[in-house]
């Protein structure tokens, strides 16, 4: 009866959310399990960055509760008994959502899910007969009333693990329904960030990525500059001292206030990976301007530049919209332009989708769909042949592999990724786990490549 599975789109944010959720629940006594049929309890913890992420969710959860309604308690097979619906599309949406899916056990919006446990425990009494059936639970509040969310809880030893730094987002990006979906900005106490690493390394963890909307924003209200190096450099500096971390990564910062502070840690940090994921979403000073992002396509060149002064090896992938409200051919182009200037390693492009509420919504959707449709594939050929002639650069190089765990395809190919975040398949065991391995690469894809471990 308490079998939990916990299904997670968007970003990586999320993934740490579902951790947290699946580790509270563990300590509850719950059982996780990575297959929907067997689950007494799912769920869902969604995202609203796009309509298509949210009408993922949405046909799921109906589909779920079809299903619910379907098995009858004669049957054998397991059956599911509580549906809820978590994370970034539950706030958005809200209440409304229950005029649909009215069976829901549980909307939780991003601020609340430490009142899942409680609620699905009563749940749980309520089919023993010892207590009445809760009703829906719904925790639509933005407000963080608890630093309890914040902090980490990270399921037993993992080589790589997800730090949350900061929570919600300050920014007014046109297009983003993320401020609304994950309130104001607030900075987890440093303290509490260096003690969860600390315990994470303890327990095995070498690679740790510190996660929030505007990594490099962190703590500007809640900590001074000290010698010129802002709170989230300062944190960078105490974390790259903790004994058994190998490797620092962090996502996503924002290119403005990209500092040469910043900068200086490429050089200067070697715990910290050269790959960064700095999200220019457009080309076009225009675009950039429309959709708010207080940067121009020079600015941004000018930290790409930097960046690969501070550190030669320097890898750069970022998020792009195409479509957006005004965007024209020669704006277009402009992206085109950058795109091929950088030579990313790694592009997630977007088709630009309305979302109610926004400042762009107002702008209407005024490119028109084979457009967007067109300008994507011609992004995503460029970035076909630009990640594969990157990749190719590096057969015949070691490259340093953290290990991670077997790869899906076979059962003696193991995973792991160089320090440009660049997926690395080798035949290994479960030994290698966990190590830092020197790996011989003899060939490249677009997205991953192949070796052999030196040790
Ligand atoms: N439409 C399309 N893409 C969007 N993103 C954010 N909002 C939208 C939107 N309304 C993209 C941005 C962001 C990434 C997480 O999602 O590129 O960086
Ligand atoms: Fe992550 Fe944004 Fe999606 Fe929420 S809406 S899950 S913050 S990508």
């Amino acid at each position: 009866m308490n079998r939990v599975h916990i299904k997670t789109y968007g970003c990586q944010m999320n993934e740490r959310d579902s951790e947290a959720i699946a580790a509270m629940l563990r300590a509850r006594g719950y059982t996780i399990v990575n297959a929907e049929a067997e689950a007494d309890i799912i769920l869902l913890n969604t995202c609203s960055v796009r309509d298509q992420a949210e009408q993922k969710a949405i046909g799921k959860a109906g589909r779920l509760l079809k299903d619910k309604h379907r098995a009858t308690p004669a049957l054998s097979a397991p059956r599911l008994r509580v549906l809820g619906l978590m994370g970034c599309m539950a706030q958005n949406r809200g209440r409304p959502l229950l005029e649909s899916l009215p069976d829901l056990d549980l909307l939780v919006g991003t601020q609340k899910f430490h009142h899942v446990p409680d609620h699905l425990d009563n749940l749980l009494a309520s089919w023993r007969g010892l207590g009445p059936r809760p009703s829906t639970l719904v925790e639509l509040d933005t407000e963080a009333d608890s630093q309890n969310l914040l902090r980490g809880h990270s399921p037993g030893r993992q080589v790589s693990a997800l730090v949350s730094i900061m929570q919600g987002c300050d920014m007014r990006c046109a297009y983003c329904i993320v401020p609304k979906a994950r309130g104001a900005e607030r900075a987890r106490p440093m303290e509490d960030i260096v003690d969860e690493i600390r315990g994470l390394a303890a327990t095995g963890t070498r690679e740790v990525t510190l996660l929030g909307q505007i990594v490099n924003h962190y703590g500007k209200r809640e900590y001074p500059a000290v010698a010129g190096k802002t709170p989230f450099v300062q944190l960078l500096e105490r974390i790259h001292a903790i004994e058994g971390i190998e490797r620092i990564r962090f996502t996503s910062p924002h290119p403005s206030g990209f500092r040469q502070d910043l900068v200086n840690c490429y050089r200067d940090l070697h715990k910290l990976c050269e790959h960064i994921h700095l999200p220019v979403q457009s080309g076009s000073d225009q675009i950039l301007r429309a959709m708010r992002r207080s940067y121009t396509r020079d600015q941004y060149l000018r930290t790409v530049n930097a960046l690969r002064a501070a550190h030669p090896g320097m890898c750069f992938s970022t998020d792009i919209i195409v479509g957006h409200p005004g965007e024209t051919d020669a704006d277009f182009a402009k992206t085109v332009a950058l795109f091929d200037e950088v030579k990313f390693d790694m592009a997630f492009i977007f088709k630009y989708s309305t979302r109610s509420g926004t400042e762009s919504a107002d702008m209407g959707d005024t490119v028109p769909r084979d457009v967007k449709e067109s300008r994507n594939q011609i992004l995503l050929e460029r970035l076909a042949a630009t990640s594969l002639a990157r990749n190719q650069t590096l057969v015949g190089t070691t490259q340093e592999v953290l290990v991670e765990s077997p790869a899906r395809k076979g059962r003696d190919i193991f995973m792991g990724r160089n320090r440009g975040n660049r997926k690395v398949l080798f035949p290994g065991n479960a030994a290698h786990v966990g190590l830092l391995l020197p790996v011989r690469v003899e060939s490249a894809t677009t997205t991953a490549l192949q070796g052999r471990a030196l040790a």
